[in-house]
């Protein structure tokens, strides 16, 4: 490896960037998980977590990557056999569901576009077809990270109500957790599925999974086998700020101190960013004369930005050449978007001139790549953000 100067630009939708904060708490002594010291940390972790799940109740934290909080939600709350529905949004959903088949789950899977979020009005039809109420848990990815669709989660609860169906109600918020509005609690949410290396700003390695009452109750009956994954001891042990295994005690470290930033900067103001930064890289886009992958506005993702490839022209040559010569890596197209489509990360740890050098990078590669495209991308995205800083509004209204 040769070295190459200045800070790779890691502008996948996570893991994203780790600020040098985490990263410095990170790198201390590792300490004794069943002490004192321990015990204190713990009890600040998980209120400083319910803050950001926007939930008074429990949050169980695994040294686990996202997927094993999707596994965690389900065998804590189902039986074998039991009727999920799903909607495939794009790569995410269609592997939650695919999980969902291995457990043994009957899952009803409802496709769409990719290019747009679940449907609450099908919600509400689907739930009202199910007489019975064979339907155990009604399953939704908030921000669907391979397209940069999200979901209208509180739209959804709505619907669930309006049919008077008491599935219980899952939503994966791997990409939305720290970045896009979302609140647990009022949006009558049961099982919440998070992860650290996004908008938390930590290193992969941590996974969520926020339970409501109704979820706490089903798993005492749920039958799916699980032991690691229960939630039961991990909630008893949780209550004195301790785990019933080792925990990751340095990823730890990183939570307490992006729980400690995100308090500071406040969680309406890491909203009102995060929403700039996706106005404005839309802006660019459409400058650039180029796609965006989500069709419906009300449900753009503010945590990324997948954009459509002219015809004939290979995302990822994209990426390698913006890789090469800009020292940057952006998104891959994930299933069948695979080569047609490019990510732009623009959540976590970010500002306004990382965000200007990232569609710079873009604006370079697509010259250098030969896409067509017209330029000026970068300086609608520039005008934007002026406009914001001169308004002093976070995020003027697009
Ligand atoms: C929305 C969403 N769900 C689930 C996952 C899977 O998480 P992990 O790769 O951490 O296991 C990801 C990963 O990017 C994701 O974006």
């Amino acid at each position: 490896m040769t070295y190459r100067s200045g800070r790779h630009f890691l502008q996948i939708p996570g893991p994203t960037n780790v600020p040098d904060r985490i990263l410095r708490a990170i790198d201390m002594p590792t300490m004794d998980h069943r002490g004192p010291e321990f015990g204190k940390m713990g009890l600040e972790i998980l209120a400083g977590l319910r803050e950001v799940f926007q939930t008074r109740q429990p949050v169980v934290i695994y040294p686990a990557s996202g997927t094993g909080a999707w596994e965690a939600a389900l065998v804590n709350t189902l039986s074998p056999g039991d009727r999920v529905l799903m909607f495939e949004t794009g790569q995410f959903a269609t592997l939650w569901s695919k999980m969902a088949g291995r457990l043994g789950l009957k899952v009803e899977i409802v496709p769409t576009d990719w290019r747009r979020g679940v449907d609450p009005v099908l919600v509400e039809a689907k739930l009202k077809e199910d007489r019975e109420h064979a339907i155990r848990a009604v399953c939704v990815v908030h921000n669907e990270t391979s397209t940069g669709v999200t979901s209208r989660i509180a739209a959804i609860r709505a619907a669930i109500d309006a049919a008077g169906h008491p599935a219980l109600y899952m939503v994966d918020t791997i990409s939305s957790l720290a970045s896009i509005d979302y609140r647990h609690d009022e949006w009558g949410v049961d099982v919440t599925v998070a992860g650290s290396q996004k908008g938390l700003m930590l290193p992969p390695g941590l996974s969520f999974n926020g339970v409501g009452e109704k979820a706490l109750a089903a798993s005492k009956s749920a039958k799916l086998p699980k032991s690691y994954w229960g939630w039961e001891e991990i909630v008893a042990a949780n209550k004195n700020g301790f785990f019933p295994y080792t925990p990751a005690t340095n990823l730890l470290y990183g939570l307490r101190e992006a729980l400690a930033m995100l308090r500071e900067e406040g969680l309406q103001n890491v909203f009102a960013r995060h929403a700039r930064h996706a106005e404005a890289t839309r802006r660019a886009v459409r400058a650039w004369g180029l796609e965006i992958v989500c069709a419906v506005p009300a449900e753009y993702s503010n945590s990324l930005t997948a954009i459509l490839m002219p015809q004939g022209h290979d995302a990822d040559a994209l990426r390698k050449i913006i890789l090469e010569a800009y020292d940057m890596s952006l998104g891959t197209g994930l299933g069948k978007l695979a080569g047609k489509i490019f990510r732009i990360g623009h959540l976590g740890d970010f500002n306004d001139l990382a965000l200007a050098g990232t569609l710079a990078g873009v604006e370079m590669g697509l010259s250098l790549a030969g896409v067509p495209h017209q330029k000026g991308g970068v300086q609608a995205a520039m005008d934007y953000l002026g406009e914001c800083a001169r308004s002093g509004d976070a995020r003027k209204a697009a």
